[in-house]
């Protein structure tokens, strides 16, 4: 059954960039990948407005959570959390071996002052730029402006459902290393995750032992030098991407963002309304999170939706009950979400 996705991922794709996978399968390691590989990371420059190293990592966008720590960080890490995926990445450093230093804000507050001092001898500050569990967009400039001042840290972002979605300044906020996937902003299949890296983020990982096999940065640096990747990507799915970032291309990243920030005026103004929204401040542009004040069944409102064609996305972790949410993000148009709301309306 077809369904337009309202969800904080895997997200809708349209029929044209599906499409785009249906191309013939080519070798991993030949002339044709090289230029399909090469034309996707200079499109992502473009876009991104960046020169930094563009690493693909053959997984979703928690590998590349993995591999930024791993491979960049010897021993201690602080992390800024504010939500289900910060605390993710803490688990990630903590099961990989290194030392946390975890600074949190309460779920639904934005990350702002609680950093503290950075000791000299933390390697890396991490920090989730929008927290997909409780819908905050954390202010990242402002917080790489923080991290930049107070020590020589690399700043590792998580940038999964902001990326491509708003117009993030790299030159501004001069992360590290900073990820994202296929399956949120970029609107494709899930499959594919990408770090863009810095050169000081390269020169700090040749120093660390243990970046294990699968995720080590400097192996897939090298390969990527030559257009290539270690282990075999999805081919399949880059030809989409390929043709995706074309599209984007030609709706230009400034007016990307200011659909997306539409899209998020519609559905806060809507949830405002009806019943209020989980964060204080700090909304994110591509998840809204509502607080169901109204006390809506939410499998109830999920399959009522789904009978006249939508699909939203229930609440996360902890805040299932208390919450649910609409995502925003990727190719949806002002005039779908008019109509996701006007169905919502219909069913409450
Ligand atoms: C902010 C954030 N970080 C990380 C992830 C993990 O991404 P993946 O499921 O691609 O591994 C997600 C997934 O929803 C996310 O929203």
């Amino acid at each position: 059954l077809k369904r337009l996705l309202f969800t904080a991922g895997p997200v809708e794709v349209r029929q044209e960039v599906l499409d785009a996978m249906r191309f013939p399968m080519i070798t991993h390691r030949g002339g044709e990948y090289k230029e399909l590989h090469h034309s996707i990371v200079e499109r992502m420059q473009r876009l991104l407005r960046t020169d930094n190293d563009i690493l693909l990592f053959v997984s979703s966008a928690t590998g590349a959570m993995e591999a930024a720590v791993r491979s960049g960080v010897q021993r201690k890490i602080m992390h800024l959390v504010s939500g289900a995926f910060g605390e993710r990445w803490v688990e990630i450093s903590k099961t990989n071996g290194k030392e946390v230093i975890e600074r949190s804000v309460p779920w639904g507050a934005h990350i702002s002052d609680c950093m503290g001092d950075v000791p000299e001898d933390v390697e890396a500050v991490a920090v989730t730029h929008n927290e997909t569990s409780t819908g905050v967009m954390n202010p990242l400039e402002q917080i790489a402006e923080d991290v930049h001042s107070r020590s020589d840290a690399l700043l590792l972002v998580d940038a999964v459902t902001s990326a491509f979605a708003v117009d993030i300044d790299m030159k501004k906020v001069e992360p590290d290393f900073l990820l994202f996937g296929t399956q949120k902003a970029l609107a494709l299949p899930p499959g594919l995750a990408f770090g863009v890296v810095s050169q000081r983020y390269l020169e700090r990982c040749r120093k660390v032992t243990g970046r294990g096999r699968y995720f080590d940065v400097l192996e897939i640096k090298e390969f990527a030098d030559r257009h290539l990747c270690p282990s075999t990507p999805p081919i399949s799915l880059m030809y989409a991407l390929d043709f995706q970032l074309e599209r984007i291309e030609k709706e230009g990243m400034k007016q990307r963002a200011a659909r997306h920030h539409e899209l998020g005026e519609l559905a806060r103004t809507w949830a405002r309304e009806r019943m209020s929204l989980f964060p204080q401040s700090h909304f994110s542009e591509t998840v809204t999170c509502v607080r169901n004040t109204a006390g809506i069944d939410y499998a109830s409102l999920s399959s009522a939706l789904a009978e006249r064609g939508f699909q939203i996305s229930e609440g996360y972790g902890k805040l299932k009950k208390e919450t649910f949410r609409i995502g925003h993000m990727g190719d949806i148009t002002v005039e779908e979400m008019r109509s996701l709301l006007a169905a919502m309306d219909e069913v409450i």
